[in-house]
């Protein structure tokens, strides 16, 4: 079967790789924290069922070449610390969006921006994809200083798109286009 949607790619200190049923309690332990899920668009994990559902629907979706799903590993401990996805995959239109987040205790240490770059090579290079897209909380700015530093433009505003939990949440939306990139390389 081709791997196409189930890779590993290594970087200098990551590995990205499809989750696998053992990793559920180290993926519960990252999103039942309230810190990394503030501006996620569900509420904190409360179960590890949660968490093996999360896993089994990854790999369903892989499977069916619909999103790609992949675990964050840290090559100096092999520890799980987080997921970088591209999802809501339109073969035709050549477009995905992306979505990350790590644990709070590897934050500021450049791992989304390192795991997001491999994850966005991957896409416009292997993929073929034409457009990148990320839709963020606005007031979560660590996430809109990680997207503009990879390329993303600010491309729109959604007022009170979200609800979660009682909480109403306006959506920032980013892009970043193949030709972008290449526009960008030395
Ligand atoms: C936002 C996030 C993806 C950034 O990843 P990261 O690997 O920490 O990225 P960086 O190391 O480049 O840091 C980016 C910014 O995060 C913020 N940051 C770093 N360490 C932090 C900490 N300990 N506490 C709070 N914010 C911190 C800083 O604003 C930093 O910008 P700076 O370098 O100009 O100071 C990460 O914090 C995260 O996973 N957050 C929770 C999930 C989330 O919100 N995902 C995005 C929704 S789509």
């Amino acid at each position: 079967m081709s791997t196409l949607f189930t890779p590993n790619i290594h970087t200098a200190r990551l590995i990205l790789r499809p989750l696998t049923p053992q990793d559920a309690p180290a993926l519960l332990a990252i999103f039942s924290d309230p810190q990394v899920m503030r501006y996620w668009n569900t509420g904190p994990w409360s179960d590890l069922k949660t968490a093996q559902d999360f896993i089994n629907s990854s790999a369903e979706a892989m499977d069916k070449q619909e999103s790609l799903t992949l675990g964050i590993v840290r090559k100096d401990s092999a520890e799980l610390i987080g997921k970088c996805m591209l999802f809501s995959y339109a073969a035709t239109s050549k477009r995905a969006e992306i979505g990350f987040a790590i644990g709070a205790a590897h934050w500021g240490l450049g791992f989304v921006p390192e795991a997001s770059q491999a994850l966005l090579n991957y896409g416009f290079d292997s993929l073929r994809l034409r457009r990148i897209e990320a839709e963020i909380d606005p007031d979560n700015v660590a996430s809109g200083k990680t997207l503009e530093r990879l390329g993303f433009a600010k491309e729109g505003y959604l007022r009170q798109r979200w609800e979660v939990n009682g909480v109403v949440s306006d959506s920032a939306l980013y892009g970043m286009l193949a030709s972008d990139r290449a526009a960008s390389m030395p």
